[in-house]
């Protein structure tokens, strides 16, 4: 017996003292679309500490704000049989990936991290099919930020706006002395960007989900959203001639160096600010996005895990997901990213002004209705009906003479026969 005792004590110790095992070090592809200056910063956070583990990180990155392209490449490779490991992969679209059988069950690392007590349920609801979790959120971004040049302003005697009223006031001085009011890239989805956040000034949080998370017709066809297609095309027409292809981060590039005075943009945004070594309140500002003080556009990224073969692979897989939503990484990515943390028990005192701003708006409006997903950003909706929605919105602003009234019939038109 004692012999026998001593043994499996043998056998303990040497397998404890035994280097990596086979089953250790593998391989981690994941694709993103974070190509951007504060974005590859962030990206290269996670590859980092992937291979502190022994890991191999392969690179995926499809580059393209928005992650329209991102999301063509994964469905050819998907399809050949040949996902990568993970896949930032936002919103309803999760759960469409799941209902194919292309994602992989996540539970043993959520139960023993335990992510239901980590992250807010209405995020963890999406990370989740069928009741497991098959995706890790990574952060949260704002989306409807204001992101200004300050010595921009005070050089055309104006202050940031709070209201569309005083945008256009303040735009038209800013115009009168020279500068470009409103840095942007005429892309789909950066157009959708600006009209989400004129959506959710004109309309509401309860108005905007009505019409972008629910498709109630008699929100989306109504004088309302007529109300929201004329102010867009006023914000637009301080948008400068060249914008057409134009990136976002070349956009945020023309707030930086002074050529322009604002972007209404995700927080995405502040990760070229930081990037560029500028400090928010000083070097630029951010304000949200004019008429949504309080209110909070969000928008989660995040990777679905995809099925694989290798026990090596598979353990990569799931130090990855285990990683995400380790204290310091969440702090190391998010700075850099520009979001704030998704973990809602994180201490913000190492995150600058605008993400304690964001934090605390965050949970304010969680509580008070001000909280609602991003239509632009794929929260809201499935990929299809959010192409529908860019297509109308898209049209609108290359229109040489944009009609709110019809072009409120076409949108209605539109999500009606995408539903
Ligand atoms: C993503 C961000 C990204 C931005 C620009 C958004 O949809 O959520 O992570 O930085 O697009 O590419």
């Amino acid at each position: 017996m004692k012999t026998f005792k001593r043994h499996l004590t043998a056998l303990a110790v040497s397998a404890a003292l035994m280097p990596t095992a086979a089953v250790q070090a593998g391989e981690v592809e994941v694709l993103h679309w974070w190509a951007a200056g504060g974005e590859a910063r962030a990206a290269a956070a996670l590859k980092e500490m992937m291979e502190e583990q022994g890991h191999t990180w392969k690179d995926f990155a499809v580059a393209g704000g928005g992650g329209e392209a991102a999301m063509t490449v994964l469905k050819t490779r998907a399809v050949s049989g040949n996902p990568p490991a993970a896949a930032q992969i936002k919103g309803l679209d999760i759960r469409e990936w799941a209902e194919l059988g292309f994602l992989t069950n996540l539970d043993s690392v959520a139960d023993a991290e335990n992510w239901d007590q980590l992250i807010p349920p209405m995020i963890s609801d999406v990370m989740k099919y069928e009741g497991e979790y098959v995706a890790v959120p990574v952060n949260v971004h704002r989306v409807n930020w204001l992101w200004v040049n300050p010595e921009v302003m005070k050089d055309a005697g104006v202050e940031v706006p709070t209201t569309l009223d005083e945008f256009f006031e303040v735009a038209d001085k800013l115009k009168a002395e020279g500068y470009i009011p409103l840095a942007h890239g005429g892309q789909p989805w950066q157009d959708a960007t600006v009209f989400d956040a004129v959506a959710l000034a004109e309309l509401g949080p309860e108005d905007y989900r009505k019409a972008f998370v629910e498709h109630d017709m008699d929100v989306i066809n109504s004088d309302k959203m007529e109300e929201v297609f004329a102010q867009f095309a006023k914000v637009m027409s301080y948008v400068d001639d060249d914008a057409a292809g134009r990136d976002w981060n070349t956009a945020t590039g023309m707030v930086i160096r002074g050529e322009a005075a604002m972007q209404i943009m995700g927080d995405w945004a502040k990760g070229e600010f930081t990037a560029a070594g500028l400090t928010p309140g000083e070097d630029y500002l951010c304000a949200p996005a004019p008429g949504t003080a309080g209110q909070f556009t969000f928008n989660v990224d995040s990777f679905a895990m995809f099925s694989l073969t290798e026990d090596e692979d598979i353990k990569a897989q799931k130090d990855l997901a285990r990683t995400i939503l380790e204290p310091e990484f969440q702090t190391l990515f998010n700075q850099n990213k520009g979001s704030i943390p998704v973990r809602t028990d994180m201490d913000m005192g190492e995150f600058d002004i605008c993400a304690q701003a964001s934090m605390e708006t965050f949970k304010a409006s969680a509580d008070d209705g001000g909280l609602v997903p991003s239509f632009s950003h794929g929260l809201a909706t499935t990929s299809y009906i959010q192409g529908q929605i860019f297509d109308v919105v898209t049209n609108f602003v290359n229109s040489s003479n944009p009609d709110p009234v019809k072009t409120t019939d076409q949108l209605a038109a539109a999500i009606q026969s995408a539903m």
